[in-house]
């Protein structure tokens, strides 16, 4: 397997585009300056539409990394033998979790966070409904016991986010954290101000 760590980024159509900006601005600078990053990105059919209505623009222009088709299951993350290390789907829409849940693999991101869960790697999903029916908890409670980190887009104020960057990096960073990759993107409990 490489030496870069091999992360999977999948958008989906929840509200949350900008977790994803912050998410793929802290990886491409990561590969940037310290290069043992590869990063691959896939969408959902309706991540583009809440991209351009929260972010502002085109999710095509603005990702410096490969986006790969809806269905392109050459992507080599579409196949456990490529040795991708680690999957985020942020932010993750309650029909992707559903999906995801029950093993659909009916596009490139489905097929990816499948592969995630069977080659028993890290699959990080960050769900964003409110409120949440019986129907979403208990496909979140399936992905948990699946084995995904379920890390809901409930970010924290206990270290004083001075600004909407800083509050979304409440999040991101432990997105960051659980992908493997060190990270001091966000005030940490303990860390002196
Ligand atoms: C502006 C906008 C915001 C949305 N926010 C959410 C959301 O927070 N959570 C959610 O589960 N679905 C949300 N949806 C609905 C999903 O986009 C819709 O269920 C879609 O079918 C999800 O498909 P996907 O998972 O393939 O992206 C939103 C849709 C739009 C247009």
């Amino acid at each position: 397997m490489s030496a870069r760590r091999k992360i999977v980024v999948g958008l989906t159509g929840a509200s949350g585009a900008p977790y994803a900006r912050v998410l793929l601005r802290a990886l491409a600078e990561r590969a940037r300056t310290r290069g043992d990053v590869e990063v691959g990105v896939c969408l959902s059919s309706t991540a583009p539409e809440v991209w351009k209505l929260e972010c502002g623009g085109d999710v095509r222009e603005e990702i410096g990394f490969p986006i790969w088709g809806l269905r392109d299951y050459s992507a080599p993350f579409a196949s456990g033998s490529a040795g991708w290390h680690a999957m985020a789907v942020i932010p993750c829409s309650m029909s992707t979790c559903a999906r995801i849940a029950h093993g659909t693999s009916d596009s490139l991101l489905t097929r990816a966070a499948d592969v995630m869960l069977k080659e028993r790697r890290p699959l990080i999903v960050v769900p964003r409904e409110t409120p949440l029916s019986v129907v979403h908890l208990e496909n979140l409670a399936a992905l948990a016991r699946a084995g995904a980190v379920v890390l809901p887009a409930m970010p924290s104020f206990y270290g004083k986010p001075a600004s909407v960057d800083d509050v979304l990096a409440t999040v991101v960073s432990r997105v960051l954290d659980h992908l493997g990759l060190d990270n001091d993107l966000a005030h940490r409990w303990g860390d002196k101000r």
